[in-house]
């Protein structure tokens, strides 16, 4: 699946199942990243469908990754919150990774909040942090565009100059603001991973403009520009990055922060789909 040739014809029968589990599409869409699924808790209302049964889906290899698509309430708003992703690193194409991105746009959804772990690279990021993402580079060495173009999806050459939306980012900030959440904001850096990076890398990347680095993200968020929505970005600084602290990184750690994180992102995010 989700070769070129075909992406239309899965997308519809993506669509098929969607309109079949959920009904019509909420507008907003939200992506989870890892540790950061919980959100779907406070969803009034909720109906969760396992990536196993949607077509193009791909159950989840990740701890903290759940693989379940879940519709329902957030402060009143219809969302529905992919709670888990799939990344190039457990070794699926960037065509596959971007699928289920690519379904619920054409299921309906117009904007989409995808959220991240990060470590931050910065010096004015802290554990704990929540990054507006403004910008990102790509060094995963991939884009989910390549080959022939679909022009029923999007351009063939899609502009990236706000790939993170200038007036959503301003909404979110505002709501930051108001509720003492301390938003930072910045560049978010993906890598292919699964290693974590070398602290040279970090000092690389650090020079190369980026203040927080990942391994998610951007093939999202290509995707959706190239289909039309539009997207708010989100960090959560788990870590610091390799070399710019004493710690040993591990997934668990990052799992923790997450965890702790989780009741500003459910404010923030909640806040955000009331306003848009
Ligand atoms: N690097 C890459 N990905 C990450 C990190 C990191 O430091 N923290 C959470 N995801």
């Amino acid at each position: 699946m989700a070769d070129a040739s075909n992406i239309e014809s899965d997308l519809a029968l993506a669509r098929k199942v969607l309109d079949s589990h959920f009904g019509d599409a909420p507008k907003i869409g939200l992506v989870l990243g890892s540790g950061l699924s919980d959100l779907v808790d406070f969803f009034e209302g909720a109906k969760e469908v396992s990536y196993s049964e949607l077509p193009g889906f791909i159950p989840s290899t990740v701890e903290g990754h759940k693989g379940t698509l879940v519709a329902g309430n957030l402060g009143g708003v219809p969302v529905v919150a992919m709670a888990g992703r799939n990344h190039l690193y457990e070794g699926h194409s960037a065509a596959a990774v971007v699928f289920p991105i690519r379904a619920l746009i054409h299921w309906g959804i117009d904007s989409v909040v995808i959220t991240n772990a990060a470590g931050g690279i910065s010096s004015n990021l802290a554990e704990g942090d929540l990054m507006l993402i403004s910008d990102h580079l790509n060094l995963t060495g991939r884009n989910p565009l390549v080959g022939e173009n679909v022009d029923s999806l999007g351009p063939r050459f899609p502009d990236m100059s706000f790939a993170y939306d200038p007036e959503l980012r301003k909404k979110a900030k505002e709501i930051g603001t108001k509720g003492g959440l301390d938003l930072k904001e910045g560049v978010y850096a993906s890598n292919l991973g699964p290693s974590y990076e070398t602290p040279a890398e970090v000092e690389m990347i650090d020079r190369m403009g980026a203040d927080a680095v990942g391994m998610s993200t951007v093939l999202e968020v290509i995707a959706a520009r190239h289909a039309g929505a539009r997207v708010l970005g989100l960090s959560c600084i788990t870590n610091l990055a390799a070399g710019k602290s004493k710690n040993v990184l591990s997934h668990d750690d990052v799992k923790d922060v997450a965890n702790r994180v989780k009741g500003r992102m459910q404010h923030l995010v909640t806040e955000f789909v009331k306003a848009i």
